[in-house]
């Protein structure tokens, strides 16, 4: 096991949901492992109003996403990994206090011997984290002259092309890019990371993985819920920017990109904003109307109860037209893919939960065992990101009996089925890697700057271009009727579980 230095980990918006659902949990679990340096501790910085002993007491004492732990866990032990945990009240705006953080900070340093090596991290409104950088730069905590200094920054990364170079341009007026650790959870994520070793570590996946023997890539994300509580947040940013933008182009990216030199982070990283350059972008208007599509869940009954639609969600007005969906077809200009279409599709209140990128090979040149659907019989491989993380393959062998019948059969590996399946949970493992200072998971300015380029027009064009509409489709359904169109030269979607198609109703929300 690789030794984690001594460090500190300063948490801006520690009173925030994502502390507590994911960080804190996490945290924990690195603890438990023995991941972490004994010389640790944790700064919960808020704009509440808390001692310490309230912060543990919430955080962690009677945390809901502890609750588990704290039942079956030793007392003592909760009690002393509470122990590691502080607080500071940092006032309303973030704007002000930080000598007073400054001086917390080396106090706690000497307290805890974390040697002057500090994390920060911003799990604020994105509005704050440019004001809290520059802040801790002139307070004298962004320099590394006696310890390491990162800075964290959560998703999302900017509104749009634009701000996202602005973002950066002012991150890097007070950190250097080396301290800078640009989150996406999705990389996080070990079969994401297996993508990587799918292509790189195997013989047999790589030389066919181009042009001459792959007809279409189509990934589809899915989700069962819609927006839950975060409607305000999310009427302001749609599927393209919340899933798209970030999750599932760092999912192309890895599909795409070409070998590294080695896994070294910068090799892998240049590797990604090569792979995100290459995405062609569609210049015109009708060309972006023609590739993509977007859709919006709307009030449904389901066994004689109705469900909410998109626009009856809280926080979302309810003329609204954002999506709740995208698909988009694109392609990627390069030697490797030429010609090649890429289908992506995400969506919220769909009937199944799933991730899953499906590599479909084109059939034999010369088909011998000719049949009427050949196409269904194509070659498939299917790498699930979750549930039921592993890999599949989709493959043609003979009917038993007279005549030569082909009929798929599959192969299948679960990740379950490993005796060392203990998956970290992708915040841990993403945590854990900026606590040892390696940044592969990590999204660099440019390649975060290079997803924008590709999506930016096509936001412009749904925002501002009156022919684009904006399609319903039912809850539990596989989103908009029309969105087989989109594919229906490539022989349509694969919707993994049963498949349910939208039969009740086709409206149009614009
Ligand atoms: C987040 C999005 O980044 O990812 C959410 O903001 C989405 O809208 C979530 O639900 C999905 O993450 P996961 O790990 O559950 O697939």
């Amino acid at each position: 096991m690789k030794k984690t230095p001594n460090q500190m980990l300063i948490i801006f918006g520690a009173s925030g949901d994502l502390t507590s659902r994911k960080l804190i949990p996490a945290i924990y679990n690195l603890f438990k492992g023995g991941h972490l340096s004994k010389n640790f501790c944790v700064l919960g910085v808020s704009r509440s109003n808390m001692t310490d002993e309230e912060f543990r007491t919430k955080a962690i004492l009677e945390s809901p996403f502890l609750q588990k732990e704290n039942s079956k866990e030793d007392p003592q032990t909760m009690q002393a990994f509470a122990e590691q945990f502080h607080y500071q009240d940092l006032g309303n705006d973030y704007d002000h206090s930080y000598d007073l953080l400054a001086n917390r900070i080396a106090s706690l340093n000497e307290q805890h011997g974390t040697s002057g090596n500090y994390i920060f991290y911003l799990s604020t409104p994105p509005s704050l984290y440019e004001v809290i950088a520059k802040n801790l730069s002139e307070a004298g905590l962004s320099k590394e002259k006696d310890g390491f200094r990162r800075l964290i920054v959560e998703k999302p990364f900017g509104y749009d092309l634009e701000s996202a170079k602005t973002l950066n341009d002012a991150l890097h007026h007070y950190f250097d890019e080396k301290q800078v650790y640009r989150i996406d959870h999705y990389l996080g994520k070990e079969t994401v990371q297996n993508l990587l070793v799918t292509r790189f570590s195997n013989s047999i996946f790589e030389p066919l993985w181009n042009r001459r023997y792959i007809h279409h890539v189509e990934i589809t994300n899915a989700e069962t819920v819609g927006v839950e509580k975060r409607g305000g947040y999310y009427d302001k940013s749609g599927a393209l920017r919340d899933m798209f933008q970030s999750h599932l182009l760092q999912i192309v990216s890895l599909l795409v990109m070409e070998p590294p030199i080695s896994s070294d982070a910068e090799e892998i990283r240049d590797e990604k904003v090569k792979a995100l350059k290459s995405l062609r972008i569609m210049k015109s208007d009708e060309e972006i109307v023609k590739n993509t599509l977007r859709g919006q869940y709307v009030k449904t009954e389901i066994d004689g109860k109705t469900v909410k639609g998109y626009r009856e969600e809280e926080g979302v007005n309810p003329e609204s037209t954002t999506e709740t969906y995208a698909a988009i077809k694109f392609f990627v200009d390069n030697w490797r893919w030429k010609g090649v279409p890429f289908y992506v599709r995400t969506g919220k209140a769909m009937p199944t939960k799933v991730t899953e990128a499906v590599i479909h090979f084109k059939t034999p040149h010369h088909e011998v065992f000719m049949s009427q659907d050949a196409y269904r019989k194509d070659n498939k491989l299917i790498i699930r990101i979750q549930p039921d993380e592993g890999i599949l393959i989709k493959f043609g062998v003979k009917v038993p009996g007279l005549g030569f019948h082909v009929e798929q059969a599959n192969m299948e590996f679960y990740y379950s089925d490993l005796e060392s399946a203990q998956v970290m949970d992708a915040y841990e493992r993403l945590l854990l890697d900026a606590m040892q200072g390696d940044t592969t998971l990590y999204a660099r300015a440019d390649e975060v700057e290079a997803a924008w380029r590709f999506v930016d027009p096509i936001l412009k064009c749904w925002e501002n271009n009156p022919a684009v509409n904006t399609y319903g489709y039912s809850v539990g359904t596989w989103g908009p009727r029309n969105s087989d169109e989109l594919i229906e030269d490539s022989f349509g979607w694969r919707n993994p579980g049963d498949l349910l198609t939208d039969e009740t109703g086709f409206c149009i929300l614009c």
